[in-house]
């Protein structure tokens, strides 16, 4: 690729539109190529029809995923025949995916990057404008972004994202993420805790560490990924551990609620839930997607543990934390499950009394370990049925699990308006549900004791009591 450089006259006054799908760490994501586009003259706008430059930050995690941004994509091309300098790019997974395949396939795409090559965007719309196509999909094994400070985007100024790490080393045979984000590497934890008390002084309330696996987060001082064991003794001595990480926060910004996501039920360990158990801001709350019920289906989807293993796991987070809330991430018809596999995903969810959980139906990924090995042979109206019963099933649990709370009093962190009345707040509790209550003299960003009422399989209803603190 030709050097280009950016005359700062070409780029000044532009304005930049991000638009995000996919997880969390795509929105984190946006908000470090809204910087870096800043730090370049690019002013974000929130108005397509006034942009200079689209980005849509995409997912490619399944099929429909990717056939909304098509959607997208003919869409916008309105905007292009009303704007002839406008540049439309396309980032993330779905970027790195179909790599040069989405300039020639979707004719209007004038940029494509890669979830590792955000620096360089100013330099690829510099490109553009010098007329023509520029693409950048490179994966990197050192890139983390820890030194940007993210432009929050959308934000209701109370809850942020931090991404703690990137990439994903762990090849679930039905993902396409370590195709598309590459390796796992670890964020210096400094960055981080200063992140975290920038947020905190910026009055926001709450963060939610972002990863794809959290709890294999390790520092040794930077670079790709290497097991604890295989570290030097100076490297492990002054190591941070994911425990580690977590306790730093929290004695960082003790009035901040701290969430992550997501754990792997093979890697997430006592002394993680011994640390949430210790400080009041950690909130008891874990993501903690099982994916199937059934030991066979989760050796072939490369899980890396059994039902029992998981089992064990909900135990021994109970145990520590009795009141933990807990969800789940559910795949029906994975290649090959049976009748009776299904079953054990259904008894799962039926034993494990998750808060709530995502739930889908598998499609398969080109490129990945089951779309090279094994056959997608599940009929499509069986997948479909088999996730109504699984969504059947956990919104009676869902349900139950809200109503178990009536009459108890949960804290409530105020993130907004409910979406039927501006008469009411909406927050959730310490678990992650969500709670809804009359506004009365509470504001936005405030901390409140709620005694629950109702409930529905999708909230807690109730009244406050007055505030809440996270010291003792
Ligand atoms: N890192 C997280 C998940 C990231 S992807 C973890 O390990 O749990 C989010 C969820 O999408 C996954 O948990 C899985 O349930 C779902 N998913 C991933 N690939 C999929 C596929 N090919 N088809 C259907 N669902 C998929
Ligand atoms: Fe995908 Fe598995 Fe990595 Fe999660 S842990 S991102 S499901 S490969
Ligand atoms: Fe989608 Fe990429 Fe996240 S595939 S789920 S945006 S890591």
């Amino acid at each position: 690729m030709s050097e280009v450089t950016i005359p700062p006259t070409a780029t000044a006054h532009r304005k930049l539109y991000i638009e995000s799908y996919g997880c969390a760490m795509n929105f984190s994501d946006s908000e470090i190529i809204a910087s870096i586009m800043g730090e370049h003259g690019f002013a974000s706008t929130t108005d397509e029809l006034d942009a200079d430059v689209i980005f849509l930050n995409t997912c490619a995690i399944r099929d429909n995923a990717e056939q909304r941004i098509r959607e997208r994509l003919k869409h916008l091309r309105g905007n292009k025949k009303h704007n002839k300098e406008l540049i439309i790019g396309v980032l993330g997974c779905m970027a790195e995916r179909l790599k040069e395949k989405l300039l020639e396939e979707e004719k209007l795409v004038d940029v494509v990057a890669g979830p590792d090559s955000y620096r360089d965007l100013p330099k690829l719309v510099a490109e553009v404008d010098e007329g023509g196509r520029a693409i950048n999909v490179l994966l990197s094994r050192e890139e983390t972004y820890g030194d940007l400070s993210p432009v929050r985007l959308n934000s209701n100024g109370v809850t942020a994202f931090v991404s703690i790490m990137r990439g994903c080393d762990n090849m679930c045979s039905f993902c396409v993420v370590p195709f598309t984000r590459g390796r796992e590497r670890s964020r210096d934890p400094q960055s981080i805790v200063r992140e975290v008390m920038e947020l905190s002084n910026a009055g926001y309330k709450e963060i939610t560490l972002l990863g794809q696996n959290v709890n294999s987060y390790l520092w040794f001082g930077g670079g790709p990924k290497k097991e604890f064991k295989k570290l030097t003794q100076d490297e492990q001595d002054s190591s941070v551990d994911f425990a580690d990480l977590l306790e730093m926060c929290a004695t960082a910004v003790p009035h901040m609620r701290i969430r992550y996501s997501t754990s792997h039920p093979r890697d997430i360990n006592e002394k993680v839930v011994h640390t949430m158990a210790k400080y009041k801001n950690l909130c008891n709350y874990i993501h903690l997607p099982a994916q199937s019920g059934n030991s066979r289906v989760l050796d072939i989807m490369s899980r890396n543990y059994t039902r029992e293993w998981y089992m064990d796991k909900i135990r021994m987070i109970r145990n520590i934390i009795p009141d933990c809330g807990i969800s789940c991430d559910i795949i029906a018809g994975f290649c090959s499950e049976t009748e009776e596999e299904h079953q054990d995903t259904l008894s799962l969810i039926d034993w494990a009394e998750f808060e709530f959980s995502y739930m889908y139906v598998y499609s398969e990924r080109p490129g990945t370990p089951a779309a090279k090995k094994l056959v997608d042979d599940v009929p499509e109206n069986v997948k479909s049925r088999r996730l109504s019963e699984i969504i059947a099933l956990q919104n009676a649990k869902s349900k139950a699990k809200n109503e178990s709370y009536i009459g108890k009093v949960v804290t409530v962190l105020i993130e907004g308006h409910s979406k039927k009345s501006t008469l009411d707040w909406k927050g959730r509790s310490d678990q992650n549900s969500v709670t809804i209550f009359p506004c009365e003299e509470y504001k936005i960003g405030d901390l409140v004791n709620v005694l629950v009422e109702r409930a529905t399989t999708t909230a807690m209803i109730g009244k406050a009591l007055g505030y809440a603190t996270l010291t003792d």
